[in-house]
């Protein structure tokens, strides 16, 4: 490709909408951000969603009303703690509480008394030979370990309890989410690349955790500790709790105001990132022909160019995250010192005692930071929403249509089971409505008859398989099995029974063994190995290191094209399907071992209905019936010797050679 210049990368390779291209590895550096996570859009329907995450912590309800008192218990010990101080301090200076002191200081004050007078406290400082205030200020250190002590274990279990809850349900959406993609039909994968699949359960996942397991809980706590700032201050002073709440509007506004800004420079930030991390994708995926087209150096300059634009905006949004913090903070000192100083003049003039301005001014002090924290929460709130609608839309996809009530299976009384008998009627299919892949097909095939097809690439070969699993359902015609409709047979009862090589295939995981056993998971190893050896494939098997032990990683990158083939189509003959569907499943095996896997293979398909896909038509020529596809059409048919005879398309593609008449 021509090297590009920085705008084309960008529209390639980012989707800003969903924080980088397959999110997973758009997520971001973890709350690097000033709003942590990816941004994930506006919700569309908050109301609904919040409803439906709801429902996945319902089975919590215990839990989280247990969460609540600790919330309360830890937010409000923290307020009374800190409430604490202005007695204390009233009491050390010698100032009489008992005219002009608050309401909430004369009732500590007393409460401190009584204590400091209690039996165990005189008797704890007699041994101790105190005197003075020392008394009190003992009591107060009990009182304020008590205090502190329940807040302590109050936002401990809270904690605890929160991660339990997260965890659980997130468990839960992964599960459904999961189990909703096993029933999608395959077309819904036809639409849906892996990547953004694949960051439903990363990044929109990981949204929700966060949202769940800090941000709800910090939301909830700042509310509470904002009213209770506010109720205490209001006892302490009126006037000194009018101008903490004029500043009020600063706050909010000038937090809103760098919050707009720091997420406009987050949002580009995210794209820029998502950019970076589909490109590196794409090179380390895409390595083999980078090499083999000498691109490296485009790469590196293409990437570069990537990189120094995530660079800027990093830059940017890191900047204008961080700066929020201290600027915030800053503002809060102003007010801090104003009320000081108005508290300082008030204490002078009126009543107003020391210990209250002390405790004032620390509420002062912190009442600006619930509001500042909510505010940029809220973005975290929106993006963990717009996650969440995202995982809701995935579960809400219309799944493959359920099978029938009375759909034929196994367990059907009198029914013996499939013998193989298809037939294609007029069948006529598109992927997508405005294009006609088949036309009209009709063939049939009798139990132990082989069928191939054979045709120019794109001619629908595949696509006249996919229709006989019901990958995808047909439009008109019919497809029968045993003259009944593939459609009354459970989807699982008739995939069952049609052994499938697929042109596309895939190994998994584990070793080979469990390989080949996918094919008929209650098979034993002497199957397994046995079909291993109808497949060609056993002497290659135990040539590997481990022999029917060795792992197979990355769908066998180990191995090579046509061992890959020949383990798939080892686990094709480990199943006692009665249709077997061979999809160019030698097309990369040597013509020696492909003549071995047919005489094996033969035996096999002595009663079973075949149908083989090949462009090498050696293959094809022994088959009972070849049919000849062009643009999703049957334009010839008949066996090897005929369609020689008719010196046609089958002809043309067998000889190499177009037929001059
Ligand atoms: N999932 C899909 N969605 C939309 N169109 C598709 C899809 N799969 C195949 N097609 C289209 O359907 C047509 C037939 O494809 P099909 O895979 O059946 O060809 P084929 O005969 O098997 O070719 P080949 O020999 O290359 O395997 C092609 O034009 C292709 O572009
Ligand atoms: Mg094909």
């Amino acid at each position: 490709m021509a090297k590009r210049n920085l705008e084309s990368l960008q529209k390639q390779y980012a989707k800003p909408s969903h924080g980088g291209p397959g999110g997973p590895r758009g997520g971001g550096p973890r709350g690097g951000g000033p709003h942590g996570r990816g941004m994930g859009g506006k919700p569309k329907n908050a109301g609904h969603t919040i409803s439906r995450l709801l429902k996945y912590l319902r089975p919590y309800t215990p839990h989280m009303i247990l969460v609540l008192v600790c919330m309360l218990t830890s937010t409000v010990t923290s307020l009374i703690g800190s409430y604490l101080l202005s007695p204390v301090i009233n009491h050390i200076a010698g100032i009489d509480m008992s005219a002009d002191a608050s309401f909430f200081t004369k009732l500590a004050d007393t409460i401190i008394s009584t204590w400091a007078a209690s039996a165990p406290m005189t008797f704890l400082s007699d041994t101790l030979g105190l005197g003075g205030p020392f008394p009190y200020l003992l009591a107060a250190i009990v009182i304020f370990a008590v205090i502190y002590g329940s807040g302590i274990i109050a936002s401990y279990t809270q904690a605890r309890l929160m991660v339990h809850i997260t965890q659980g349900s997130l468990e839960s959406i992964r599960n459904d989410l999961f189990e909703k993609l096993q029933r999608l039909p395959v077309r819904y994968f036809d639409a849906n690349p892996t990547g953004e699949t694949m960051s439903r359960f990363t990044n929109d996942v990981d949204n929700i955790d966060h949202m769940l397991s800090n941000t709800l809980t910090s939301l909830i706590s700042g509310a509470i500790t904002l009213l209770g700032t506010f109720v205490f201050m209001l006892t302490t002073n009126v006037w000194l709790t009018l101008i903490t709440v004029a500043f009020i509007p600063v706050f909010g506004l000038g937090g809103a105001a760098l919050a707009k800004r720091s997420r406009k420079y987050y949002k580009e930030q995210q794209a820029a990132l998502g950019a970076v991390n589909g490109y590196i994708e794409e090179t380390v995926s895409g390595q083999k022909v980078i090499k083999v087209f000498n691109h490296e150096q485009e790469c590196e300059e293409e990437f570069a160019l990537l990189n120094h634009d995530l660079r800027g905006k990093q830059y940017r949004a890191m900047f204008w995250g961080g700066i929020m913090g201290p600027i915030m903070g800053n503002t809060s000192q102003i007010t801090f010192a104003f009320t000081l100083g108005v508290g300082g003049i008030m204490m002078l003039l009126t009543g107003f005692t020391p210990g209250e301005l002390t405790v004032f001014a620390n509420y002062s002090k912190q009442f600006s930071f619930p509001i500042t924290n909510m505010s940029s929460q809220m973005t975290t709130v929106f993006s963990a929403l717009a996650g969440a609608e995202r995982v809701f839309a995935v579960m809400d996809q219309e799944p493959e249509q359920p099978d029938a009530e009375d759909a034929i299976n196994e367990n059907t009384a009198g029914y013996a089971g499939i013998k193989g008998d298809v037939v294609f009627e007029n069948v006529t299919f598109g992927y997508v409505p405005e294009k006609t892949v088949l036309k009209n097909i009709s063939l049939y095939a009798h139990p132990g008859q082989k069928i191939a097809f054979v045709g120019s690439t794109g001619a629908g070969k595949t696509t006249i398989t996919n229709l006989l699993n019901r990958f995808y359902d047909i439009e008109s015609g019919s497809i029968t099995i045993d003259g009944i409709d593939i459609k009354q047979y459970s989807r699982d009862y008739l995939r069952k029974n049609i052994a499938m090589v697929l042109q596309d295939t895939h190994l998994f995981t584990g070793t080979v063994m469990e390989n080949i056993r996918y094919g008929r998971l209650d098979a034993t190893d002497e199957e397994v190995i046995a079909a291993a050896k109808t497949a060609s494939a056993h002497s290659f098997i135990m040539r590997l290191e481990h022999g029917y032990q060795t792992k197979l990683e990355g769908d066998g990158a180990n191995l090579s094209q046509g061992q890959r083939q020949l383990l798939n189509i080892a686990r094709a003959a480990l199943s006692k399907a009665p249709i077997l569907v061979l999809d160019e499943a030698t097309s990369s095996v040597d013509t020696r071992t492909e003549r071995h896997i047919e005489r094996g293979m033969d035996r096999l398909m002595k009663n079973r209905t075949t149908f083989v896909i090949a462009h090498r038509l050696s293959t094809v020529r022994n088959s009972n019936a070849i049919m000849v596809l062009e643009q999703g059409e049957i334009i010839e048919r008949g066996d090897h010797d005929d369609l020689l005879a008719l010196r046609g398309r089958y002809y043309e593609l067998y000889t190499g050679m177009k037929e001059l008449d």
